[in-house]
C-alpha cells in the first residue's frame, strides 16, 4: 500500500507518544503526518514535530479525512461519534486505523460504513522510545498490503503483533495500560530507597538501573523461568527470602491479578454503556 499522508484525529497523549517515537525511529514518516486536536494548547505541542500548515482544529476534520490516505483515530471513546460527524463523507479507498480502546470493529463499521478498510491498533506509550508493544486486529476485507503497512508502521516503533479481535480487550488492560504498572513498581522501589536514606534522584536512578538489569538478565538467559530468576537471588532463610515472604503474606500477587481482572471488567462495562456489542 502506498501512503502519502497520515491524518491523526486527536493529537493527545498517545498520539504525541507516537510522534516522539517517529521523530526518533522514523523521521521520514513525520513528513506525511497531519493532526487535529480541539485546543490550541494541544496543537501547540505539535509544532516541534509538524509544521503549522499541517495542524487543524476539529473544523478541519473533514478536510483531513478527504486529504489523507490513512485516518488514524486517537480520540477518547466518548468523542468518537462527534469526530465521525465532523469527518463527513469518507470516500474509499481509505484505511482507518483506530487506536480507540474498547470500541470494536463492528462498532466502527456501523459508524463508518462497511466499504472502508478498518484496522484496530492498540499501542502503548513506549512507542515514544521505539519500545512500544502494539496489537492489531483487522476488519473483514482489509487488503493484506494495508495490514502490512499498519504492522510496519507500528513495528518501527517497537513490536507490532496481529491478534484476534477478542484478545484486544485483555491486551489493552495488560499491555496498553501496562506501562503504568511498571512505573508504579519503579515508584515503590524509589520510595523504598528514600525510606532507607537516599535522596529522591539517587533512589530513582537505583530503581531504573535495577529494572534495566532485570530486563538485561531476562534477555541474556531466555531459557530461565521467572521463578528460577527469583531463586537466583532468594536463598532460603536469607534476606531476599524474608522480603519475599513478607510480600507473599500481603497477598501482593493475588492482589495484582485481581486488579487486572477488575480492569477487564471495567472495560467491558464501559463498552456496554456505550452500546458497543461485544466482540
Ligand atoms: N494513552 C494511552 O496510553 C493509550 C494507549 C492505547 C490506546 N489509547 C486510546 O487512544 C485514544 C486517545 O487516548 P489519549 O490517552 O491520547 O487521550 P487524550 O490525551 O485525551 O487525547 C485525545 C485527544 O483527542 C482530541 N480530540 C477530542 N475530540 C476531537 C475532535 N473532535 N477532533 C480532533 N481532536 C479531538 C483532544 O483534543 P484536546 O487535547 O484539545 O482536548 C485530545 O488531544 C483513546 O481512545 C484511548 O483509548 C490510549
Amino acid at each position: 500500500m502506498k501512503v502519502s499522508s497520515i491524518g491523526i484525529f486527536g493529537g493527545g497523549r498517545i498520539a504525541q507518544a507516537l510522534a516522539d517515537g517517529l521523530a526518533r525511529m522514523a523521521p521520514d514518516e513525520l513528513e506525511r503526518v497531519y493532526v487535529s486536536a480541539r485546543s490550541p494548547v494541544t496543537l501547540s505541542h505539535w509544532e516541534k514535530w509538524v509544521d503549522r500548515s499541517r495542524l487543524f482544529s476539529p473544523a478541519g476534520n473533514a478536510v483531513l479525512a478527504r486529504r489523507c490516505d490513512v485516518l488514524l483515530l486517537s480520540v477518547k471513546p466518548k468523542d468518537l461519534p462527534q469526530l465521525r460527524a465532523e469527518m463527513g463523507e469518507i470516500v474509499p479507498p481509505k484505511l482507518i486505523v483506530s487506536l480507540v480502546a474498547g470500541r470494536s470493529l463492528r462498532f466502527l463499521e456501523e459508524l463508518f460504513g462497511c466499504d472502508v478498510s478498518l484496522v484496530r491498533a492498540l499501542p502503548n506509550v513506549a512507542v515514544a522510545v521505539g519500545k512500544g508493544l502494539t496489537a492489531c486486529a483487522a476488519g473483514p476485507g482489509v487488503e493484506p498490503s494495508s495490514l502490512e503497512w499498519v504492522l510496519g508502521f507500528f513495528g518501527r516503533l517497537g513490536r507490532a503483533i496481529l491478534l484476534e479481535e477478542r484478545l484486544l480487550d485483555p491486551f489493552t488492560v495488560l499491555a496498553g495500560c501496562g506501562p503504568a504498572y511498571g512505573f508504579l513498581f519503579l515508584s515503590l522501589l524509589t520510595e523504598a530507597g528514600m525510606a532507607l536514606g537516599w535522596d529522591d534522584s539517587e533512589s530513582r536512578a537505583f530503581a531504573v538501573s535495577l529494572l534495566d538489569g532485570v530486563v538485561g538478565l531476562s534477555e541474556a538467559y531466555p531459557s530461565l523461568g521467572w521463578e528460577e530468576f527469583v531463586q537466583w537471588v532468594r536463598s532460603p532463610e536469607g534476606v531476599t527470602d524474608t522480603v519475599c515472604r513478607q510480600l507473599e503474606r500481603g497477598r501482593w500477587r493475588e492482589s495484582f491479578l485481581e486488579a487486572i481482572q477488575k480492569g477487564v471488567e471495567k472495560l467491558v462495562q464501559m463498552q456496554k454503556e456505550a452500546g458497543d456489542r461485544r466482540v
